[in-house]
């Protein structure tokens, strides 16, 4: 398994897997990707999001057949080691992201009180939702 920068020949494979998993949103293939790839086959990808006040990890996913082998944690690592400061996100599965280092988020930027009142948030939990964020090490 290789986790690697998006490549422009990745990026229909990756945003079509994003979709499959209900992970895509509208300009995902415009954002900084990585995907974990295996054999040709794009098994998992991941987004960092430029926002005006926060960068946020979105789109964190792995290809069913490849999970609980460590690739959506070093998906996670390879954004970190990417990422020009402190990484925002929002998930319903808090547990996940604070085995990779991420703490609930004592003050929430206000992008993401902002998507609460749009269809970014359609579908999900929102009694479950929690924004955490991890410093860059
Ligand atoms: C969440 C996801 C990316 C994890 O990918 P993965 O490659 O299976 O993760 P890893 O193998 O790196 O898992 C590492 C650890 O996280 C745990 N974990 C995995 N999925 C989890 C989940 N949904 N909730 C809580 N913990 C989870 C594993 O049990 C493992 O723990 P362990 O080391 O103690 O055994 C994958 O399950 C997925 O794509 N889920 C659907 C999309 C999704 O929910 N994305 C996040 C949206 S916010």
């Amino acid at each position: 398994m290789r986790i690697r920068k998006v490549r422009l020949e990745d990026v229909p494979p990756a945003v079509e897997l994003a979709r499959r998993l209900d992970l895509d949103y509208p300009g995902m293939e415009l954002d900084r990707l990585w995907v974990a790839e295996e054999a040709g086959e794009i098994a998992g990808l991941v987004a960092l999001k430029e926002h005006p006040d926060c960068l946020e990890l979105c789109g964190l996913g792995v290809e069913p057949r490849f999970r609980g082998k460590n690739v959506g944690t070093d998906l996670v690592e390879a954004v970190m080691a990417a990422a020009p400061g402190r990484v925002h996100l929002a998930t319903i599965i808090p547990e996940f992201f604070e085995a990779c280092g991420f703490e609930k988020s004592a003050d929430i930027p206000a992008t993401f009180l902002d998507k609460r009142n749009t269809a970014w948030c359609d579908g999900c939990p929102q009694e479950r939702c929690t924004v955490m964020s991890r410093e860059k090490r």
